[in-house]
């Protein structure tokens, strides 16, 4: 088993991807499977670590001896991820979050006949979870979060990894490229994880459990 460097320590990650309603029946999604969030709980368990998950519609098992809480939407995740957050150590958001949801959800199904040949939506901006933790976090809490970016461009990837720890205001962020080819879905990820200085701390490439422990050897 694994060295248990993380014991003592309370992990709380989010993963899988938010969905957000638009009438009973429908939502808008994405593609994230949840695949590296629980490879990170199961890797932070196997440290030692009590681990919460806060887990939006994964694509697969939640590890045993994991805490989670199931969620939907954004707003959802925004609330047990704040509770959790009191009591956290280390907080990870490897979560892909809904940025818009729509403005009003129908109460029953849109239909096509009412509606006509274009239907326009008019969605509302999320709350940025990671940011409004950051930006609350308790002394001596880390948080690490995530950016997904199709950006084929190495450099272009990296710089907007800068921009993004420099407005999201956490410790650490893994940024990786995603596509139809990659990230989503897969069983392997390529990340290179940035400090608040936008400085390279880290690259990882393999697994979604090794590139999980990776990212836990920068937890101090
Ligand atoms: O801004 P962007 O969605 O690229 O940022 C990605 C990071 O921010 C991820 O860690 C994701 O979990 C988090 N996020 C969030 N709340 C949102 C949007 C993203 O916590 N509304």
């Amino acid at each position: 088993s694994a060295r248990q460097d993380l014991a003592g320590r309370h992990v709380l990650i989010s993963a899988g991807g938010t969905r957000e309603p638009l009438d009973p029946v429908r939502y808008l999604g994405n593609r994230s499977s949840g695949k590296q969030g629980v490879a990170l709980a199961q890797a932070a368990l196997a440290r030692g670590a009590r681990v919460t998950l806060v887990a939006a519609n994964l694509e697969v098992p939640v590890p045993t001896g994991v805490s989670c809480v199931l969620v939907g939407t954004a707003q959802e995740m925004l609330k047990a991820m704040t509770t959790a957050a009191a009591s956290a150590d280390v907080i990870i958001m490897a979560a892909a979050v809904a940025d818009y949801r729509p403005k009003s959800v129908q109460l029953g199904k849109i239909k096509k006949d009412e509606v006509g040949d274009t239907l326009t939506l008019e969605l509302v901006k999320n709350p940025d979870i990671l940011a409004g933790l950051s930006a609350s976090r308790r002394p001596g809490q880390q948080i690490i979060g995530f950016a997904a970016e199709t950006e084929a461009d190495a450099d272009r990837l990296i710089a907007l990894g800068r921009g993004k720890i420099a407005r999201k205001g956490c410790d650490f962020l893994v940024v990786n490229r995603v596509g139809l080819d990659a990230g989503f879905g897969t069983e392997r990820n390529t990340v290179t994880v940035l400090d608040h200085g936008g400085v390279i701390v880290n690259e990882a490439s393999g697994s979604k459990m090794s590139v999980a422990n990776c990212i836990l050897d920068l937890i101090g």
